[in-house]
């Protein structure tokens, strides 16, 4: 089985796994960086870390147009299914069996307000268990001592964290992040999409490799990795 990731700018995912897509956090139409537009991408499940409108983006429009269901907390699930899209609900801790594999929603500190100020929930990140690897998609957080669980429980292959600053972890945290969870390899995002969290990528990579001994990978928008 092949899993392979696509970098879409700022925390814009689409996997895929063996042939099923996936889509992460699908801001593409109000993202100054990335690569695709919402009608130019695949998708048969959309998982979705939190309501921000940098997350959600352009999830419903993607949703109507391929019939892909919504997996996200119970809040946003709701949310989602009242405007007629297929949507799996799942929180904190728990997860489900899919036919692509399987899917875990971690804590993650940060908000999880929708655009138009109603409540979505705890944020998350997920754990995706597909063709054999595992993905850690940390979402939207501050750094916290139970990543060393998440790893020790997981052991991803791969670990997307975020590294611009100031609305979440900047390189600093995320290098300790990285050191707690132990990944097989690292790719930052939620970077350099505003100039509020521009950040230098490649020094992250190198001193993920010289301070902590982990493989970083840093994708442009439209790159890919296969895991
Ligand atoms: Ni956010
Ligand atoms: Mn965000």
């Amino acid at each position: 089985m092949a899993v392979r990731l696509t970098f879409h700018g700022h925390a814009a995912w689409s996997i895929d796994a063996d042939g099923v897509k996936i889509l992460m956090d699908p801001f593409l139409s109000g993202n100054p960086t990335a690569d695709v537009g919402p009608d130019d991408v695949e998708a048969e499940y959309i998982l979705i870390t939190h309501a921000h409108g940098d997350h959600i983006g352009d999830a419903v429009a993607i949703a109507k147009r391929t019939g892909a269901t919504v997996v996200s907390n119970f809040e946003i699930a709701s949310w989602f299914g009242a405007q007629g899209v297929n949507a799996h609900p799942l929180h904190l801790g728990g997860g489900k069996e899919f036919p692509f594999g399987r899917v875990e929603l971690t804590i993650a500190h940060h908000g999880s307000s929708f655009p138009d100020g109603g409540y979505g929930g705890n944020p998350a990140g997920i754990i995706l268990k597909t063709g054999g690897k595992t993905i850690y998609n940390a979402g939207d957080t501050a750094l916290f001592y139970d990543m060393k669980l998440i790893g020790e429980m997981h052991k991803p292959d791969v670990a997307l964290l975020p590294i611009g600053d100031n609305f979440t972890m900047g390189p600093e945290a995320a290098l300790k992040a990285v050191e707690l969870i132990r990944p097989k390899r690292v790719v930052p995002m939620h970077y350099d999409t505003f100039d509020l969290i521009a950040q230098d990528a490649e020094e992250f990579a190198r001193r993920c490799r010289d301070e902590v001994g982990a493989e970083c990978v840093v994708l442009k928008p439209g790159g890919s990795i296969e895991i």
